[in-house]
């Protein structure tokens, strides 16, 4: 099964691929969390990515398909891969393709979480995370049981830098430009399946696992 799991900002990617991951047992691949976590351990890479990230830019193609490329070809991608925001733009899309064909792959599904961009703002400043074990939540709509500590390791939950009001806004800007052209690309592939993504986490999971089940 090989998916890719798009949408702006805030439109609940993380929260849907942590379920598909776990129900389908695919290998996660998050280029946010794959930059956050070279940041975290002082990398090349992440000495690279911080200042854009910092400034809700997207990073450079080059940097980002490069460090996609790598991790396809890891071993445990051979069962399939869900690819969480990745591509981002036309050029990434474009070299995704390349490199598939390359491996004689394909995509099954682009599952494109449609959420109206007036919700994203407060799903945004409203996200805590856990630092320890990276499950998201919601301080209105997915909270923990207890405020501030997350459920699964009772660490206590942080907010991500990226996260601030000032830095939020420029985010979906820079990925509201980028995404349409994306959108017309695997439409006209007919990869494309767009899922309201402003139903409840449950409904919008169980439309996904839907349109999963009928991948043989
Ligand atoms: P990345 O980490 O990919 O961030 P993003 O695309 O901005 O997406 P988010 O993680 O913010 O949101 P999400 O859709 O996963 O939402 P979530 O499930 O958490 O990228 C970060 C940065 O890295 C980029 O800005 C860029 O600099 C760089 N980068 C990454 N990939 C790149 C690329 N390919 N090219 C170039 N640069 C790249 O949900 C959000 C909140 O809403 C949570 O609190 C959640 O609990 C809540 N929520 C989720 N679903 C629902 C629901 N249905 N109803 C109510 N609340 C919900
Ligand atoms: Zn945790």
């Amino acid at each position: 099964m090989n998916l890719i799991l798009m949408g702006l900002p805030g439109a609940g990617k993380g929260t849907q691929a942590e379920k598909i991951v776990e129900k389908y047992e695919i290998p996660h691949i998050s280029t946010g969390d794959m930059f956050r976590l070279a940041i975290k351990e002082g990398t090349e890479l992440g000495q690279k990515a911080k200042s854009y990230m910092d400034e809700g830019a997207l990073v450079p193609d080059e940097v980002t398909i490069g460090i996609v490329q790598e991790r396809l070809n890891k071993d445990d991608c051979q069962k399939g891969f869900l690819l969480d925001g990745f591509p981002r733009t036309l050029a990434q899309a474009e070299a995704l393709d390349d490199l598939l064909s390359n491996m004689n792959r394909s995509i099954d599904f682009v599952l494109h979480v449609d959420v109206a961009k007036e919700k994203l703002v407060e799903r945004l400043t409203g996200r805590r995370i856990c630092p320890k074990c990276g499950t998201t939540y919601h301080v209105v709509f997915n909270p923990p049981e207890v405020e501030g500590v997350c459920d699964k390791d009772g660490e206590t939950l942080i907010q991500r830098e990226d996260d601030q009001p000032s830095t939020v806004s420029n985010r979906l800007e820079v990925n509201l430009e980028q995404t349409q052209p994306m959108l017309d690309f695997y439409a006209d592939k007919g990869d494309l399946v767009t899922i309201n993504g402003s139903q409840e986490i449950d409904k919008v999971f169980s439309d996904i696992d839907e349109k999963l089940k009928t991948i043989s």
